[in-house]
């Protein structure tokens, strides 16, 4: 029995999704954590290719319970459309299997409204938001100002609310960013609608899970974005607005620190990065492009072209510490393939001197240059591989050298987009 947290440990997209729809054979229940649909968690099965933006990548395992904990910030009509697509497909045959905590806050389309247009203002200091209004959201819940699902489906409560933060909220947009204002009316029809679709989802996610754990079940809690784009631990202000560190699994679903057994790392074989921000490893070179169009790197939920570069164990040592990981899942080895050697950042240098630990200061760490090792490249087509041993004595040591400069065990390597295209080293659902 475990109950495990899978965070992502780089900037996002490493392929959570995959491992999530993996490891959930083992588990009970499948909850998020954080974040909203800002994630795009892809889930490819078969030749079907799923991308997830809200609910757990567990879905597609019949009587699988997937909750939505109240950490999570959820755009009602992005939900609705998803458990649409899914019923399409022939999945969520039991409206059961889904389970939405009430507290969660909602994304008004005034986030929304407001968060892209801060980005237009923003000229060369944008953060490359994804304009999901996942910051304001999160903006309004410090503030003690968000509205909540539990607002939502009582209509007299949620028009009480809308009606005190607009004025607000349409000075923001009218006088301050030049942009229209929303109109009351139109948001209060269009919610009360969403309200009455979402409302047999509904339930108390820290009461369920804490039961499930309590019959000795297993939980599988699915982090979205990744360790660097923690609001605290991240390279801030270039990050999102939630705490997708291990973290953020306890608070944002009301399961106390001391039921967590295991936290797997997800991190591709090289790096990417979409949005703005720091990326020491960084490759704008045909490298760079090689590593593109090889890994698809195109984002899930926006499409831009994700930044590529180098492993860099630097900061993946920043998430080993700040998830307190106990296994690494190594994705997209399959990109590596043709190369003839492959370069891994062991340390950075600044000014001279060698950093071995990722800087505090985002001043220092834009001007820290990457100090590599190089290793022979395999050559060879591994996606098909499912052990250790088919895999080229190449392909292992650049596994075993991750190990080494990561300070964390490898859990689970996987080899292609495809659910059967993994190689699981250790099962963290298995103690011993
Ligand atoms: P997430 O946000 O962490 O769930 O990751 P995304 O789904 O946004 O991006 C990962 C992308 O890589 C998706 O298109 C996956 O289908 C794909 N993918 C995952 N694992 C592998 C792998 O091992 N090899 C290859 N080639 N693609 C993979
Ligand atoms: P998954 O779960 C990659 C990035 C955005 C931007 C920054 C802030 O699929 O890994 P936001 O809209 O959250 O305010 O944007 O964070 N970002 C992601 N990058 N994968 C994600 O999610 C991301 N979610 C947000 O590109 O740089
Ligand atoms: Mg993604």
């Amino acid at each position: 029995m475990a109950n495990v947290i899978i965070v992502g440990a780089q900037w996002g997209d490493e392929g959570k999704g995959k491992v999530v729809d993996i490891y959930t054979e083992y588990a009970n229940d499948v909850v998020r954590y954080q974040g909203g649909n800002n994630a795009g968690h892809t889930l490819v099965v078969g030749n079907e290719k799923t991308i997830l933006h809200l609910i757990p990548s567990g879905i597609l395992h019949e009587g699988k319970r997937c909750v939505i904990g109240n950490g999570v910030v959820l755009d009602p009509k992005v939900f609705l459309q998803e458990i649409e697509g899914l019923k399409k497909k022939g999945y969520l045959k039991d409206d059961a299997q889904l389970v939405v905590d009430r507290n969660v806050h909602i994304i008004m389309p005034y986030h929304k409204a407001i968060d892209i247009a801060r980005e237009k203002n923003s000229g060369d200091r944008k953060i490359g938001t994804t304009g999901r209004g996942i910051g304001p959201t999160y903006e309004d819940k410090i503030g003690r100002r968000g509205i909540r699902l539990i607002d939502l489906v009582n209509p007299q409560t949620f028009a009480r609310k809308v009606k005190e933060q607009l004025p607000e909220k349409n000075f923001i947009l009218e006088k301050l960013l030049g942009e229209a204002p929303l109109s009351e009316e139109a948001i209060l029809d269009e919610y009360n609608e969403y309200a009455r679709a979402l409302v047999k989802y509904l339930g108390n996610a820290s009461v369920i899970l804490n039961k499930s754990i309590e019959a000795r079940h297993n939980v599988l809690f699915e982090g979205a974005q990744g360790s660097l784009l923690d609001v605290d631990h991240g390279t801030y202000p270039y990050v999102t607005s939630s705490s997708t560190v291990a973290g953020g699994a306890c608070t944002g679903t009301g399961v106390g620190p001391r039921f967590i057994d295991e936290v797997i790392g997800i991190s591709k074989a090289y790096v990417t990065r979409v949005g703005e921000g720091p990326f020491p490893t960084e490759l704008n070179d045909e490298m760079g492009e090689h590593l593109r169009q090889a890994g698809q790197e195109f984002g899930s939920t926006t499409g831009r072209p994700r930044r590529t570069g180098w492993f860099d164990a630097v900061a993946l040592r920043e998430a080993v510490r700040t998830n307190g990981m106990t296994g690494l899942a190594i994705t997209k080895m399959d990109v590596l393939n043709d190369l003839d050697t492959i370069k891994i950042c062991t340390a950075y240098s600044y000014r001279g001197e060698l950093l071995e630990e990722f800087p505090q200061d985002l001043e220092i760490l834009k001007e820290s240059k990457p100090v590599y090792e190089e290793i022979d490249g395999w050559k060879t087509n591994i996606s098909g591989a499912t052990t250790l041993g088919e895999l080229p004595a190449t392909a292992r040591s650049y596994l075993q050298k991750l190990e080494e400069v990561t300070g964390c065990p490898v859990v689970l390597v996987s080899v292609g987009a495809r659910r059967d295209q993994t190689i699981q080293v250790k099962n963290p659902f298995e103690k011993g």
